[in-house]
């Protein structure tokens, strides 16, 4: 039991009967008091019944003692997802008005009416209720722009400047806007969207189902409707792979969080290329923004393909549909063809293998 019960179990009984007999017996249905209700207050003291989520709110309850006299106040808090009690409170003292103030911290998360009922009981069992009602309206919080956010997360903005993010692609696009989380420093008011779906709002064209392609690349902006087509779509989101903050040329080691071989332990390379990174044969350059280089089967683009999977017996033009405009998909999604995989390489210039079909037919070896 605390202390306050040990104080309402002994005192409130002595001051009961002390009332009765000194006061009140000689006129027990008459009244000891008046409540006249209740005044909601901002963290400044204004008189409002318009709150924000996460602000403060001041409740007070006004009453007078038509004669000396105690009472006990007490109150609930409802919304459609909060509720809370009041602590009560004792006054007692002679004819005079009074008041009892509770304050409160509205959470984050409520939104909409909220109901307030406050309890007078005076020690002889008279009873007065009353209640008050304010909204809280969601904060629409404003973009204020990476520099801002610059002053308390300079290491993570110096990173951002190294990457293609910069700057059009500012830290607010994919955590929303910022000004409460500036003031309030609060990790509540800024968003951290951790799925696919947040990187596929820019990475990605049409509905996300099919991989458009032109001229014999994919196009550009395509690397979520790439990964939804390929095995890892199931097992790895975005976020698995990249920190999006850090650029994959200066930073590389912070940009990437896994290497491939974390998850496909033991997996090995042959045939004099131990030291041919997994991107280059999985990821290669079969993806086209500006500018392309080769000729034929040994073309390349200038962005690497989310695509992974390489269908050593397929022909290249299978890669893509029929009338070139997308990616053809099989039964297992979309896949690379060996000019890709191989040819950026092997093309006379940068390795020795420069005929396809010399290359192609080790392609099943390499592994
Ligand atoms: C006045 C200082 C300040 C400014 C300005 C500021 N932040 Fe923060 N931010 C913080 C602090 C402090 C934390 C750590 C909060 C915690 O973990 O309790 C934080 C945490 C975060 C988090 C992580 C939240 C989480 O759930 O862990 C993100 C994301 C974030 N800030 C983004 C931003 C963005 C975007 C901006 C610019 C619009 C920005 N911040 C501006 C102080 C600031
Ligand atoms: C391309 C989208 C993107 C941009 C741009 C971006 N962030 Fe983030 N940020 C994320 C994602 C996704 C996470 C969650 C990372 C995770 O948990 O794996 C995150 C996490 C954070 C965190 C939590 C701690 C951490 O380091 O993971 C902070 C703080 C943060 N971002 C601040 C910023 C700031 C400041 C900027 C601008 C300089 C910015 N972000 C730009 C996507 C972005
Ligand atoms: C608001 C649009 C937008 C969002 C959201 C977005 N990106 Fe980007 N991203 C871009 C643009 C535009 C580029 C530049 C493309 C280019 O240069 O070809 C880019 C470039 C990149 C790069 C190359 C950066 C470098 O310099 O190394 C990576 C990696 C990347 N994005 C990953 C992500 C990931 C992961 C997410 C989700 C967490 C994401 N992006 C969310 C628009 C966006
Ligand atoms: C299995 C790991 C993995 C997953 C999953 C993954 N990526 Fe990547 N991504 C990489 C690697 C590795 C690179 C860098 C290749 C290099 O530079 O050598 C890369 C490069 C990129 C680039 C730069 C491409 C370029 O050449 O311009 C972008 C943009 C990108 N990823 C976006 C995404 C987006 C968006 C998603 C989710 C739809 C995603 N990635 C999922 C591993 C992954
Ligand atoms: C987070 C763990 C993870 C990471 C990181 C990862 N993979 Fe995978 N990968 C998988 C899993 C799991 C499968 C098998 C999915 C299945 O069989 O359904 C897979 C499948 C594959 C396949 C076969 C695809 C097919 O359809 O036949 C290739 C190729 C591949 N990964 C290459 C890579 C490369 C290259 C990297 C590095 C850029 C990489 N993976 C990074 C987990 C991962
Ligand atoms: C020199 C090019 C090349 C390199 C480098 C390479 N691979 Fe492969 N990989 C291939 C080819 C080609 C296939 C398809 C073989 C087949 O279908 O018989 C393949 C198949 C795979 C598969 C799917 C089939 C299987 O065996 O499970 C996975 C997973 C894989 N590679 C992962 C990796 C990882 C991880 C690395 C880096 C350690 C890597 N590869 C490096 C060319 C390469
Ligand atoms: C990143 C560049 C690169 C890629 C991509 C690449 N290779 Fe290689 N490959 C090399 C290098 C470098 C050597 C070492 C010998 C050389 O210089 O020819 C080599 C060697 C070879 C050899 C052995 C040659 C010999 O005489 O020992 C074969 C066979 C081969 N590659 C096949 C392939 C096939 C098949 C693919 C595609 C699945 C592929 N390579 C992708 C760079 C690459």
């Amino acid at each position: 039991m605390n202390r306050k019960n040990i104080f309402l179990t002994l005192l409130l009984p002595v001051l009961a009967i002390c009332s009765c007999f000194i006061f009140v017996c000689p006129a027990l249905s008459i009244e000891t008091f008046d409540f006249a209700g209740i005044t909601l207050k901002d963290d400044q003291g204004n008189v409002t019944t318009d709150f924000k989520p996460g602000k403060t709110i001041q409740i007070e309850a006004a009453f007078s003692f038509k004669r000396a006299g105690a009472a006990i106040l007490h109150g609930t808090i409802t919304a459609e997802n909060w509720s809370q009690d009041l602590s009560p409170k004792i006054r007692f003292g002679l004819h005079a008005n009074y008041t009892a103030v509770w304050t409160q911290t509205i959470p984050s998360t409520v939104n909409g009416q909220v109901r307030v009922d406050v309890t007078l009981l005076s020690p002889l069992h008279e009873r007065l209720v009353r209640s008050a009602f304010f909204t809280v309206t969601p904060i629409q919080a404003e973009y204020v722009g990476a520099k801002v956010c610059n002053t308390c997360h300079p290491s993570l903005y110096a990173a951002w400047q190294q990457t293609r993010h910069y700057p059009a692609v500012g830290c607010e696009s994919c955590h929303g806007p910022g000004s409460e989380h500036v003031l309030t420093r609060s990790p509540e008011f800024i968003v951290i969207d951790t799925s696919s779906g947040l990187c596929g709002r820019c990475h990605s064209r049409n509905d996300g189902t099919v991989i458009e392609a032109e001229g014999g690349f994919i196009k550009s902006l395509q690397q979520f409707n790439e990964w939804r087509a390929t095995a890892h779509g199931n097992v790895a989101e975005c976020g698995t792979c990249h920190n999006p903050h850090y650029s994959l040329s200066t930073d590389r080691a912070d940009a990437l969080k896994v290497s491939c071989i974390e998850c496909h332990a033991g997996k090995t390379v042959s045939l004099s290329m131990q030291t041919v990174a997994c991107e280059e044969c999985h990821m290669p350059f079969a993806g086209l923004k500006s500018q392309s280089s080769g000729t034929g089967l040994y073309r390349t683009g200038d962005i690497r393909s989310h695509l992974w999977r390489i269908k050593t017996e397929a022909d290249p033009q299978t890669m893509f549909s029929p009338d070139g405009t997308a990616l053809a998909q099989d039964s297992k999604g979309a896949f690379l063809t060996d000019n890709f995989a191989c040819l950026g390489c092997h093309n006379g210039i940068n390795a020795r293998f420069e005929d396809f079909e010399s290359v192609r037919k080790t392609s099943t070896l390499i592994h």
